[in-house]
């Protein structure tokens, strides 16, 4: 038996469009820091005698699409033909936009090979854990992590930028709304891909990922904060264009980064980034911290992030 925690990750440039549903390939790169306090634990058992694969969540048995792909994926790689018990139990508000999916196929995707004694690294890990879901491929890392679009379903795969994280930087957590979403990030992505400024978002991206990797060696925090900040609000820019426009906003969201604005502009480093959800997240450094959490904390609970590590055994 293979038991394995993984930790989620925050987009910083991020990924919003698949070229390909079947193996989930991105139109784009992204990059991602990987967090210390939202984790998956996840055990698999070869079950030599069972005909079928059983999975439980949280104490609940699921039925689970993305999951039997990830399972057969790996089954068939090594060709080994037995069924598996998986144990996950997530430590992540899930559906609030707060990513459960990046850790929840990263530590099912380890934890699976190891059970199969599929040796593979963590490269190859990333490549398996995006067919479950995208961000998954950068939680295998700890830290900032970029995934490569790639051109194909074997050379698209995520990689360390930098790990440990030599430099102060944090990410607060407001949980304003911890209510499901509406829009899964698969079916946001297809509808943002109807939005005419697609094409042009795309190449504005690949801009910043060149900009991002610069700003994170330089450790330069104000910078990785203002081009994350952009790259999210053009993300949900292009919802609101879409075809059927749509938008993860709430009131509260649109409060909050009204007064993460205010907060820079009287010279505190604080930068918001939004996923498929109505939450902010903030960047900063623990020297600001407790200032923003002053200022935020009437919006509900707030949870201070620093950067994790990749995906390891428990
Ligand atoms: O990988 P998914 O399907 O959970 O989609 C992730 C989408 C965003 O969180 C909005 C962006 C990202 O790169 O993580």
């Amino acid at each position: 038996m293979a038991k394995v925690r993984a930790y989620t990750n925050i987009a910083l440039i991020k990924y919003w469009g698949k070229s390909d549903l079947n193996w989930n390939l991105p139109t784009s790169s992204s990059i991602g820091l990987t967090l210390d306090r939202f984790y998956t634990d996840t055990s698999v058992e070869i079950d030599q005698f069972s005909k079928k694969d059983f999975f439980q969540l949280n104490g609940q048995q699921i039925e689970g699409p993305k999951i039997s792909k990830i399972i057969n994926f790996i089954r068939n790689s090594c060709g080994n033909k037995n069924f598996v018990k998986v144990i996950s139990e997530n430590h992540v508000p899930t559906s609030a936009g707060l990513a459960s999916s990046a850790s929840a196929f990263a530590a099912l995707t380890k934890a699976a090979s190891q059970a199969f004694g599929f040796e593979l690294d963590n490269r190859e890990l990333s490549k398996i854990a995006r067919i479950g879901s995208g961000s998954a491929s950068r939680s295998i890392f700890g830290g900032f992590s970029i995934w490569h679009k790639g051109q194909n379903k074997d050379d698209s795969f995520a990689e360390s930028i930098l790990d440990p994280v030599d430099f102060d930087i944090r990410v607060i957590d407001i949980l304003a709304d911890k209510r499901v979403k509406k829009i899964s990030s698969s079916q946001g992505m297809q509808l943002a891909q109807t939005s005419p400024n697609y094409d042009s978002w795309l190449k504005k991206n690949d801009r910043q990922i060149d900009e991002m990797l610069k700003a994170i060696s330089d450790h330069d925090l104000e910078k990785i904060g203002l081009i994350a900040e952009t790259n999210s609000a053009s993300m949900h820019e292009l919802n609101r264009t879409a075809k059927i426009p749509f938008d993860y906003f709430t009131e509260n969201t649109r409060e909050i980064i009204a007064e993460v604005d205010q907060l820079y502009k009287k010279g505190i480093l604080a930068f918001a980034t939004v996923d498929a959800g109505p939450n902010v997240k903030v960047i900063t450094n623990s020297e600001y911290q407790e200032k923003i959490i002053n200022v935020l904390k009437e919006y509900g609970e707030i949870l201070v992030q620093k950067p994790g590590r990749g995906v390891a055994d428990v």
